[in-house]
């Protein structure tokens, strides 16, 4: 019995073996070919099937390869390359931590959905991704040029008055870490600098700016991390311990015991082994935040982008705090140097002024939106105190009942073509402070982004870092805008939120909040770091890969309905439709890996061409279910199936219309959402 059981075991694995090795054998010639065609059409106007010479065409419907089924295109998963890189001494990163980490990585982090914090129902994406680890010792040189550094900056810099952490400057680090990440090139995905140098003579941490230190009014929030403007970030375990969080109660803080990871130097002495424990939890959360992030919404890809700021302001105005080349700028500089957009995209800036007495619904928009709250302070006694704020919900559905309104009145140009971003600033001439939702100046909502700034110049948030308050400079807008252009424009999620699915909801976390990100109260800098960089362009390729999953797995359900390919096609198409399912498939399967290689460049151009490959199998199909339908009622046998029927419809002509708008292809996949 056990024999024969293990044989079959052993058949069925050689079965399954010798399947998946036919199905990812490349086809001889076709990789080449698709190759060539995406350098002669890079947008991929022509169908490659059309042109595929014949040999390729009977590869593609050999019986080897069956086509596609569901379940396969709902298995598709992105790799994650990432490679680690322990800097130090040998007595802080003995040769065993290499395998040690990789082997507390690898019982850790497993694969697992791209998710959408906001959408109406489904969160998750049928694409999956995983991450590839690649565990390293680095040179002795390195560690001891960086030992060198931090140590004569510390003997430079004073001891700060208010704080026992010195500031030092994350520059002179990064320098020498950027300089032996750009020595490892040809690139391989993402790279992460362990840091453990050893003990300073005095606690240090990084300033991120060069303006000073903290002082009255002013906080500046030192932390430990730095993430590059190309695909590396560094953690130095040795400094701090910093803390940044919510000041009072909240999720997400990130204390300064010895529990959370990026202290774990910092405690009680621990051995090598519970140490390595820590750092792969903390390279697992900086996977899950940072690479492979939720996205903040679906973005469907468009050729044009338009950002359109609507200044709406009294008689003084005052751009200081709101420069809008300054906030251009972080953009146009991405742009420049190939990050952000596509090759035929383009992203341009347009502002427009409206006077706030003369825009009758902006003055009822806000006063319609305040609301008030109530808290209680202990002073002498318990004092009561009434704040007031602005609701972003309630302001963002007046604003777009009155659209047309403040269209007129700004002398909006009515721009039909590519996505469009209205962002609503209003510069109120108060002298009270008055936020959105209590703690924000800007918004994103999916269509529009609102921000609001009064006569108020600060006051102390619900935050604090290293000890102190975090002061909001409420008239200084620049770094909220760009947040919130980057999550409705592109649908990036900030550093500190992620979609969990174990907990059904959106979790928070500051971990990632500080140095090198244009989010959140801890960080002062507006500029992209390359985790915003990528994920722009990942999100518009995952977003448009999930919709042709679903429209494929529709005529994959609409084939079924009807008794299989084999019943619904005449023998004559049969092998045609074979070829393109299997051209399709190959394609997607190039998605996926481009997007494995962060190459969204060609990402995008094979999910372009399988377009064409995913039209052609719905219109045999169509036709096909048609005949078959008008050869059912003609014998009046079984009953109409009308379901199935309506549904060829509607995808046809869905398809039709898609279809017949080449130039706006990707932009209808906003149907979506
Ligand atoms: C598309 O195909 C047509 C006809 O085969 C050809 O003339 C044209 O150059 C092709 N376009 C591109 C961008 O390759
Ligand atoms: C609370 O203290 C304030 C001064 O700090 C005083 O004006 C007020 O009358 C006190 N209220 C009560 C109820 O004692
Ligand atoms: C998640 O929460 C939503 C609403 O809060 C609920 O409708 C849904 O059923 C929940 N999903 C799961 C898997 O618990
Ligand atoms: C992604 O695709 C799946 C299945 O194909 C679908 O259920 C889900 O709603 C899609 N998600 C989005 C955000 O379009």
């Amino acid at each position: 019995m056990i024999t024969s059981a293990a044989a079959t075991t052993t058949t069925v694995f050689l079965l399954l073996l010798l399947t998946t090795t036919i199905t990812s054998t490349p086809i001889l010639g076709l990789d080449s070919y698709l190759s060539q065609q995406s350098r002669f059409d890079p947008h991929a106007t022509n169908d490659t099937f059309l042109s595929l010479s014949s040999a390729l065409k009977k590869s593609l419907s050999s019986t080897l390869r069956p086509p596609p089924t569901t379940a396969s295109l709902l298995s598709l998963q992105i790799s994650s390359p990432i490679s680690v890189k322990l800097v130090g001494p040998s007595s802080s990163f003995p040769p065993s931590s290499t395998s040690l980490l990789h082997s507390f990585l690898s019982a850790a982090v497993s694969s697992d959905h791209f998710h959408v914090i906001t959408t109406t129902g489904n969160h998750r994406l049928s694409v999956a991704h995983s991450p590839s680890i690649d565990v390293s010792l680095s040179s002795s040189s390195l560690s001891s040029q960086l030992s060198d550094i931090i140590k004569s900056e510390i003997s430079t810099t004073p001891s700060p008055l208010r704080s026992n952490l010195i500031s030092i400057p994350h520059a002179s680090i990064d320098s020498i870490i950027k300089h032996d990440f750009e020595k490892e090139k040809p690139l391989h995905g993402v790279y992460i600098y362990l840091l453990n140098l050893g003990a300073q003579s005095k606690p240090y941490a990084y300033k991120y700016t060069d303006t000073g230190d903290s002082s009255l009014g002013f906080t500046k929030c030192s932390g430990s991390i730095w993430t590059g403007k190309e695909r590396y970030m560094w953690i130095d375990l040795s400094a701090g311990p910093v803390d940044y969080g919510p000041a009072l109660s909240g999720d997400g803080v990130l204390p300064r015991g010895e529990f959370h990871p990026l202290t774990a130097l910092h405690g009680r002495p621990k051995s090598q082994k519970a140490l390595l424990a820590d750092m792969a939890s903390l390279i697992w959360s900086a996977y899950k935040v940072l690479l492979v992030p939720s996205l903040r919404i679906p973005v469907p890809f468009e050729n044009q982008l338009i950002v359109q700021f609507i200044h709406i302001h009294g008689p003084d105005k005052d751009l200081k705090g709101l420069d809008f080349d300054k906030i251009e700028k972080n953009f146009m500089d991405e742009v420049k140097n190939g990050g952000l957009l596509f090759g035929d995209q383009s992203l341009s800036f347009k502002k427009y002024d409206v006077d706030m007495a003369e825009c009758s619904i902006c003055s009822f928009a806000v006063s319609l939106s305040i609301t008030s709250y109530t808290s209680r302070y202990l002073f002498d006694n318990y004092t009561l105190i009434v704040s007031e704020y602005l609701d972003s919900k309630r302001l963002h559905q007046t604003l777009s009942e009155s659209n047309d309104e403040i269209r007129r009145l700004a002398s909006l140009p009515e721009e039909d073509y590519g996505r469009v971003l209205p962002v609503y600033i209003f510069d109120l001439e108060v002298n009270s402070i008055l936020l959105l939702d209590r703690y924000h100046q800007s918004v994103a909502f999916k269509d529009m982004v609102i921000a609001v700034r009064t006569k108020n110049t600060q006051t102390v948030s619900d935050y604090s870092c290293n000890g102190r308050h975090v002061f909001t400079q409420t008239r200084e807008l620049e770094r909220p805008l760009v947040g919130s252009i980057l999550q409705s424009m592109w649908g990036v999620s900030p550093t500190h939120l992620v979609w969990s699915a174990q907990h059904n909801s959106t979790l928070v976390d500051y971990t990632w909040s500080v140095g090198h990100t244009p989010f959140g109260p801890f960080s002062e800098l507006s500029s992209l770091s390359f985790i915003q960089k990528d994920a722009a362009r990942r999100n518009v390729l995952l977003t448009s890969l999930n919709y042709t999953i679903t429209s494929a797995i529709d005529v994959l359900e609409s084939i079924a309905a009807h008794g299989g390919e084999r019943k619904l096609l005449p023998h004559n198409q049969l092998s045609e439709f074979i070829q393109r399912w299997n051209l399709f498939k190959y394609k997607v399967d190039k998605v996926v890996s481009s997007l494995s290689h962060l190459d969204f460049e060609m990402g995008l151009y094979y999910l372009r061409s399988s377009d064409h490959d995913l039209y052609a199998i719905h219109s045999l199909v169509y036709h096909a279910s048609q005949d078959l339908e008008a050869s059912l009622v003609c014998f009046e046998d079984p009953p109409f199936p009308w379901p199935s029927f309506l549904m060829s419809v509607g995808i046809f002509i869905g398809l039709m219309y898609t279809y017949s708008q080449r130039d706006k292809l990707f932009s209808n996949k906003r149907k979506q959402f």
